[in-house]
């Protein structure tokens, strides 16, 4: 079974506890984006907002971190509770020691951008939860997949069956029900979903649909 997470940002923010109950029982956890305006050209929500949604909800929190500086965060996310927090490459210059504080309370992913290669990741491997493999340019929801990331997702599989077989591969941006068996197939083990589950006319049987890949 696939594991599905459904992204609020492209959910109605002025209606997020109502949006939050139509899903919440046919998926595996609620990706929240924390942009800070400066790692993306974006800004969302930080801890009030993430709080607000782990009071009207029971399912694990997927927490995205988007911000230059992710380790003045971690701690805060993880005495809220989350269930797994997401650190791009990018910016750590300590992975080994952004992961290692994660894991004292949640899953701890390392969240590649694009133009990121899989590669850069083989050492960091075998001490990660899972990989969060951008298939858009971070900052907005509404983007179109970016094919390349299939190999990608294929590439990073191979290694992390010889480093760490249990590694979790996500990826996020653009993913949608037509997209996502061959994500599945290529080795790809939850997918994030933002307009594809929030704009559908019937979030319940895309997510559905999507989990029984
Ligand atoms: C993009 C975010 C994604 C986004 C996904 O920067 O990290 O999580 O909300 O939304 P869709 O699925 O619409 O691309
Ligand atoms: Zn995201």
């Amino acid at each position: 079974m696939t594991k599905v997470s459904p992204s609020i940002l492209a959910a109605d923010l002025s209606n997020l506890e109502r949006e939050i109950r139509r899903i919440e029982d046919h998926v595996d956890y609620i990706h929240l984006d924390v942009m800070d305006g400066h790692f993306v050209p974006n800004l969302t929500f930080g801890f009030p907002i993430v709080e607000a949604v782990k009071r009207v909800t029971n399912v694990p929190l997927d927490v995205h971190l988007m911000v230059t500086n992710p380790m003045d965060l971690v701690d805060g996310f993880l005495d809220m509770g989350v269930g797994v927090i997401a650190v791009h490459y990018e910016v750590c210059t300590n992975l080994y020691m952004a992961l290692s504080k994660i894991k004292r309370g949640a899953k701890a992913f390392v969240a590649v951008n694009p133009q990121t290669p899989v590669v850069l990741l083989e050492d960091i491997i075998p001490y990660a939860d899972g990989v969060l493999i951008m298939s858009v340019n971070p900052g907005f929801s509404g983007q179109r997949f970016i094919e390349r990331t299939l190999e990608k997702v294929r590439r990073l599989r191979a290694v992390a069956n010889e480093l760490n077989p249990n590694l979790e591969i996500a990826v996020d941006g653009g993913v949608n029900p037509d997209n996502a068996g061959a994500l599945v197939e290529n080795g790809a083990s939850m997918l994030v979903m933002g307009s594809a589950v929030f704009k559908a006319p019937d979030p319940i049987s895309v997510c559905e649909e999507v989990r029984a890949l």
